[in-house]
């Protein structure tokens, strides 16, 4: 129904009901539903329900014929709890390597750290990447960095300028969240391993879902302003990623930590770091490892190791 309302136009209830070939009462059950995981519907008595803005709905056949695309094993669902979650699912089941699977609504998206991920139908891309390896786990580690530049390569090709990354792979505008990445990996030391590459972006978040989201968050429509098909956004990501992991898996981290580091929101900054063991560190961010680690230099001059954790700008050392 939510594809029947994408002009933006009035479509009377009636109308959609004899399209579907259900009842009014059915109707209005589903726009609720729509609206529950986030779309924005207006409602006018005598015209019927329009979508706020209409939508651009993903579409394989169109994703197909743009560059880059053919490489991946393409999948395209309305509703699913989290496409990591079921390509992780799929990949322990055999899946092929370069599957790619894409949802219009999540309902139960996974950010890092145990975090929600929030997403509007329309408003939103939510998309996961299965990548096999011949190598181990261990190897994988400065991975979520390099698709970090990926993310960084393709929203610039379509005009998004000043455009950061936070340790390690959020993508900010003005230190605000505009996409995140969360990788989930399974394997043995030795290899092969898999990694799922789950990447969500805003792209129209309305009031209301940025209220729910507990830190501060911008969505592409702020940036750019002109509306973007999402089938060229997720084309292009695509792409870009698969030129990303070619270098990676060539080179590792090595081949982009300077294009990373060229676009450290973070970079000689003090911060604070919340260790996943619930220990916190404060330091100046000095340096990225090959292997995609920071290095943070407290008052007494002394270096640590960040591996995993969740980086806070800081006025004053603790
Ligand atoms: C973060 O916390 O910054 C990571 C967010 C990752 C969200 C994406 S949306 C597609 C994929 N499926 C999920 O459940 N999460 C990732």
């Amino acid at each position: 129904m939510l594809r029947a309302l994408s002009d933006g136009e009035f479509h009377s209830g009636e109308a959609l009901a004899q399209r579907f070939d259900v009842s009014r009462a059915s109707v209005w059950n589903a726009l609720q539903a729509a609206q529950a995981a986030g779309a924005v519907l207006h409602k006018v008595r005598g015209r019927g329900y329009r979508l706020s803005g209409g939508a651009s709905w993903l579409d394989v056949a169109t994703l197909q014929r743009l560059p880059g695309v053919a490489a991946y094993t393409l999948d395209i669902v309305d509703s699913i709890d989290s496409t990591n979650a079921e390509l992780m699912r799929r990949a322990l089941a055999g899946a092929p390597h370069g599957s790619c699977l894409a949802a219009e609504i999540q309902h139960a998206g996974r950010g890092r750290r145990g975090r929600t991920w929030h997403s509007v139908p329309g408003g939103s891309l939510t998309f996961s990447v299965l990548w096999r390896f011949n190598q181990g786990i261990s190897a994988l580690s400065g991975l979520s960095l390099a698709v970090g530049v990926a993310l960084l390569r393709s929203l610039r090709e379509f005009g998004a300028a000043e455009l950061q990354l936070k340790w390690p792979n959020d993508v900010l505008w003005q230190y605000r969240k505009l996409a995140g990445i969360l990788i989930e990996v399974q394997g043995d030391v030795m290899g092969p391993s898999v990694a799922i590459i789950g990447i969500g972006i805003n792209l129209q978040l309305p009031t209301a879902v940025r209220e729910e989201i507990d830190q501060s968050v911008t969505d592409l429509a702020e940036i750019l302003n002109d509306r973007l098909d999402r089938n060229a956004l997720l084309g292009s990501l695509l792409r870009h990623l698969g030129e990303v992991m070619a270098a990676f898996e060539a080179h590792g981290l090595h081949a982009l930590r300077d294009e990373w580091l060229a676009a450290h929101a973070y970079h000689d900054k003090l911060v604070r770091v919340l260790l996943a063991n619930g220990a916190e560190l404060c330091g100046k961010i000095v340096e990225l490892t090959e292997d995609g680690a920071l290095v943070l230099e407290n008052a007494d001059g002394q270096r640590s190791r960040v591996n995993s954790g969740e980086v806070h700008l800081t006025r004053r050392m603790a």
